[in-house]
């Protein structure tokens, strides 16, 4: 079944993500002490549905997403894709990591490649060949090919990551602050292209972001997280029009109010993060 959300994107009434009551954490072993990063967090994320997580630093939005694709397990709770638990990484869930985990010895080209190297996806060589000059256009680096990753900037680097991560066509597209490290001029013109490929697609992304403005131009919601360890403090909707690029959507109310709330529940958050607050 599928319903119009009423802001351009399609969305099914099947949860593609469902954390319930989820704790994760890490044991601090030179310190002897278990570290709660994430605690009693439930969400549910429908198919196309676009989820941005923002929260200070530290808050454990990474652990979320990590959870998601299988890199870190449940202390307690449990962590769903399509209604199975999730175990490990695999093929229906892609990463773009805020490092970028891009491998130095190989080039541009190569590092695209690699997903098709360690997974076992039904993909014929043509195919393969063609989708990696798709991705590569998509993310501008055309000309750059056999580049290795030394030679590029950090924006550069973080589009290599994206293509990565797009490559594989995954259902579920994972992006730990994707854009930070891309100058502001190509980090607007990259949010249009994501919200316009993802609306193609159809894939689901979990988004996270420091920027509020970010946050509201390519959210269907917006997930505040608060300060360690991590719960929800709210969840807004984002009700604007899509495609949000083509219109002007930082010049209507609704955005300013958005943009204002969500402000405010942050702030609070970054505030008690700036005072240091106890772990
Ligand atoms: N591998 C790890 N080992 C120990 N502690 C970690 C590890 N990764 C993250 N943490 C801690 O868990 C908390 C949440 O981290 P993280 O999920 O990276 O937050 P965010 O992405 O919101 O900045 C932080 O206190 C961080 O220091
Ligand atoms: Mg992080």
């Amino acid at each position: 079944m599928t319903s119009d959300q009423g802001n351009g994107r399609v969305r099914s009434g099947r949860h593609v993500i469902t954390a319930a009551n989820l704790t994760v954490g890490y044991e601090l072993h030179r310190e002897r002490q278990r570290l709660t990063a994430l605690r009693d967090v439930s969400l549910t994320v429908d198919r196309g549905e676009f989820v941005v997580l923002v929260g200070p630093s530290g808050c454990g939005k990474t652990t979320f997403i990590n959870a998601i694709s299988g890199l870190v397990s449940p202390w307690e709770g449990t962590i769903e894709v399509n209604g199975r638990p999730v175990t490990g990484p695999g093929p229906d869930r892609a990463m773009v990591f805020q490092d970028y985990a891009l491998m130095p010895w190989r080039t541009v080209e190569q590092n695209i490649r690699l997903p098709f190297e360690l997974q076992d996806l039904d993909i014929s060589e043509e195919e393969r060949d063609e989708r990696i000059r798709r991705y590569i256009d998509l993310v501008d680096l055309g000309g750059f090919e056999n580049s290795f990753p030394y030679e590029l900037s950090g924006g550069m680097k973080q589009r290599v990551g994206i293509a990565r991560a797009l490559v594989s066509e995954p259902d579920i597209l994972l992006a730990d602050e994707p854009f930070a490290a891309v100058d502001a001029m190509t980090r607007e013109a990259m949010q249009g292209e994501l919200e316009r490929f993802v609306s193609a697609t159809g894939q689901t992304v979990v988004f996270i972001t420091h920027s509020i403005d970010e946050a509201i131009t390519l959210g269907d919601r917006v997930v505040v997280i608060s300060y360690r360890p991590g719960q929800i403090k709210e969840i807004v909707d984002v009700d604007l029009p899509r495609p949000r690029f083509d219109y002007d959507v930082k010049t209507l109310p609704a955005y300013t109010e958005l943009r204002e709330r969500v402000w405010g529940l942050v702030k609070d958050e970054a505030f008690q993060t700036a005072r240091g607050a106890t772990p």
